[in-house]
């Protein structure tokens, strides 16, 4: 079945651009909804023409990619200028937000735009899945609470806090705060039971081990003054506290804020956890508190003596005893119920959809993610990307097979061509999971979203969510290359009406480049082979250090990977592209260009590859970017790997002397196009 539907705001924001003459605007961003595209969308799918809808998707794809290009700028000397020199007109970066401008963005901002969508269809008992008739009337519950009456929404928010005792800065005018009874180790242990939040200390499980230590990093911004000026009205607004008694709280939870952060490290839970029995766990810090207590009350249950737990950065837990003991008893209390009812707090002077939807994308990351698959993932699309797979698999098994990776000891190559076709595409569309055994028995009360939330929060609270990806990515333990379903949407990378060109270039480069990152499992090569393999590595190296972006020069960098899986990707997705043109009809070739662009086919390839990259990043975030130095930037990834492709030079009828010709090549292996 032709999915025309979603295709059509796309369409509509087209028409506009080219009824109004001109490319300028953003293109790809989505308008918030609006009912008068709605209608028109409702028009053109009832009356839909095949050949015209063709013509103008062609059109559109066309507009897009010119309105990036900068014509003045010779394809031969900086191929990432001429392909994205207008980009940042387009797309600028700004001082604050957003401080850098890419394609993934855009492919983020489509894509959040559809789940959007597809959560305001009304929900549907007949039609809808259970668990996705749930989400949708959770969903709504969340719009709905807007015209809650304040008092309830108050009460509800005092209510959570009475779960676990009483908050300091929430007592009545001359009623005295029972100090003495807080405990703050038991309050911090209970709300991390009951709706797994992560205050002062965190509990972690992780493929069979439990981690407990430092909380997700807390990073204060540079305006404290600002900060506890926030806490400050929302305690006021949220919970009708006195403007003077919140300000002077909202100081006290930003200086606690600040001198817990102090202590805190970036890392990720699993990374350098410390292994401890329960009585080497409590031992250091006993005087001031006593983790396996802790442990034991979020996870209901006694550690026995010999049980293992991994205390996650020990400088932290340290730190925090220190803290806990200068810090006056009623601000500890205040900062952990203002960290809880933070999480609680409902906007009501903004529109509910934006808070709306993040909640759920936060609260139910899977289920969301597999709603946009099944709409998205049709059969006709699914066949597509897995076309493109196979034959980028295909061309890649031709290079390591050919004379150019001769070089290889046979059983490194035989490794490693099995590690190629032992390599799988997955769809990150959480197809696996049975959500209506995940959400049964899970009642939604319509009106009443922070019942709701409470209830889903506590069904899952030791449940740590699946950080969702929105770019392609290699994974080395089950040996997949996982593509985001951001990525199935169509019209931004490929679409069925445009030229295979745009696919490979896009698509097919971005599954080469993860498809290469399964060569370097270091177990597979012998001594001889790797040492042929870091003969090349330093030709990267080197000639990766002579790149300059704004005048200056890469950082020489022994991390090389990135830069290797680049140039593999290139030459891979080309030639299963020269091989899919090889195998067309000539009668078919005029779809493989666009109008209004004088590309060949070939040239085509090589645009979309370019503009895949373009982005734009404003001087403080490129110095920064520059500093950190973590990859190669943009730009230098697609100079550095086309300078590098003889067959670029050759579409492009380079001459020597042009900077995209390299006058010494580095690779790893070479393709042959003949
Ligand atoms: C055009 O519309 C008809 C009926 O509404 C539908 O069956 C068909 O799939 C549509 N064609 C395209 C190309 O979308
Ligand atoms: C910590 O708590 C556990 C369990 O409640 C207890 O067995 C242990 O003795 C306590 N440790 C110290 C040092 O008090
Ligand atoms: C811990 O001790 C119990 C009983 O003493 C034993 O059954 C269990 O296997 C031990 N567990 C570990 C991980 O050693
Ligand atoms: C990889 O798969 C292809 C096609 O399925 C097959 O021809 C080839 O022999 C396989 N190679 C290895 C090393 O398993
Ligand atoms: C999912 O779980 C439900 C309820 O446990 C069950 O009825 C259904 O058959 C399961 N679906 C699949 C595909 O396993
Ligand atoms: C490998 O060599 C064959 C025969 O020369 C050629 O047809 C094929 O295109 C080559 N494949 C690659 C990836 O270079």
């Amino acid at each position: 079945m032709e999915n025309i539907l979603p295709q059509l705001p796309f369409l509509a924001t087209l028409v506009c651009l080219l009824l109004a003459g001109s490319v300028q605007g953003h293109l790809l961003s989505q308008p918030t909804i609006d009912l008068h595209i709605q209608a028109q969308e409702q028009l053109i799918s009832q009356h839909n023409d095949s050949a015209y809808v063709q013509r103008l998707m062609r059109l559109a794809k066309s507009a897009e990619m010119r309105s990036y290009i900068n014509p003045k700028q010779e394809p031969c000397d900086n191929f990432y200028e001429y392909s994205c020199g207008r980009w940042p007109l387009i797309n600028p970066a700004n001082d604050a937000h957003p401080r850098e401008t890419n394609l993934e963005q855009l492919v983020v901002k489509a894509y959040r735009h559809k789940q959007q969508r597809l959560l305001e269809q009304p929900p549907n008992e007949e039609t809808d899945a259970e668990a996705v008739f749930q989400l949708k009337q959770f969903y709504a519950s969340c719009l709905f609470y807007r015209q809650t009456p304040e008092d309830l929404y108050r009460r509800q928010l005092h209510e959570i806090v009475g779960e676990f005792g009483r908050m300091p800065a929430l007592s009545l005018p001359g009623q005295e705060w029972p100090g003495d009874a807080f405990d703050w180790l038991d309050t911090v242990a209970k709300i991390k039971r009951r709706y797994g939040l992560d205050i002062v200390l965190l509990l972690q499980l992780q493929s069979d081990r439990t981690y407990v230590g430092q909380p997700n990093q807390i990073l204060p911004g540079p305006d404290s003054r600002a900060r506890a000026e926030s806490i400050a009205e929302n305690l006021e607004r949220h919970l009708g506290v006195e403007p003077k008694l919140a300000l002077k709280t909202g100081r006290e939870i930003t200086e606690f804020e600040q001198l817990l952060a102090k202590g805190m490290l970036s890392r990720r839970v699993g990374v350098l956890g410390k292994l401890r029995t329960p009585v080497e766990l409590d031992e250091p810090y006993s005087d001031i508190f006593n983790l396996t207590q802790y442990v034991e009350i979020v996870l209901d249950r006694e550690l026995a003596d010999n049980e293992t737990i991994y205390e996650h950065v020990p400088s932290y837990l340290n730190h925090l005893a220190g803290v806990v003991v200068a810090t006056p008893p009623h601000v500890l209390a205040n900062y952990i119920f203002y960290e809880l009812l933070e999480y609680f707090f409902y906007d009501r002077t903004v529109s509910p959809v934006e808070q709306c939807v993040n909640r759920i994308r936060e609260q139910f990351p899977e289920l969301l993610e597999n709603m946009v698959y099944k709409q998205y993932g049709d059969a006709a699309t699914l066949s597509d990307i897995n076309g493109v797979w196979q034959q980028i698999q295909r061309s890649f098994r031709g290079v390591l097979e050919n004379a150019s990776a001769d070089w290889l000891s046979t059983d490194t190559r035989e490794q490693l061509l099995g590690q190629l076709n032992e390599t799988e595409l997955e769809i990150n569309g959480y197809a696996n999971i049975n959500f209506t055994e995940k959400f049964a028995d899970f009642a939604i009360k319509p009106r009443d979203y922070l019942h709701n939330l409470r209830t889903v929060r506590s069904r899952e609270s030791l449940v740590t969510k699946p950080k969702i990806q929105t770019s392609a990515s290699y994974d080395p333990v089950k040996k997949r290359v996982l593509l985001p379903v951001a990525l199935l949407q169509p019209n931004i990378l490929w679409s069925r009406y445009y030229p295979r060109a745009v696919r490979f270039g896009s698509l097919g480069t971005l599954l080469a480049h993860e498809l290469a990152h399964s060569l370097e499992d270091a177990a597979k090569w012998d001594a001889k082979s790797f040492a042929q393999y870091s003969k090349r590595k330093a030709c990267f190296k080197d000639q990766y250090s002579r790149l300059r972006l704004h005048g200056e020069y890469l950082p020489e960098s022994d991390l090389q990977a990135e830069n290797i899986a680049d140039n593999l990707a290139i030459q891979v997705a080309y030639h299963a592209y020269r091989r899919y043109l090889a195998e067309l009809a000539s009668s078919a070739l005029v779809t493989e260009v666009l109008p209004l662009l004088d590309h060949t086919p070939r040239q085509l390839f090589f645009l979309s590859y370019g503009q895949l990259w373009c982005n734009d990043a404003n001087g403080q975030f490129r110095e920064k970017h520059s500093l950190l130095q973590t990859s190669t930037p943009n730009a230098l990834r697609v100079l550095g790997a086309l300078s590098n492709f003889p067959a670029f030079g050759q579409d492009f009828a380079c001459i020597s002397g042009n900077q995209m010709m390299a006058p010494k090549k580095c690779h790893l292996f070479t393709i042959n196009v003949d």
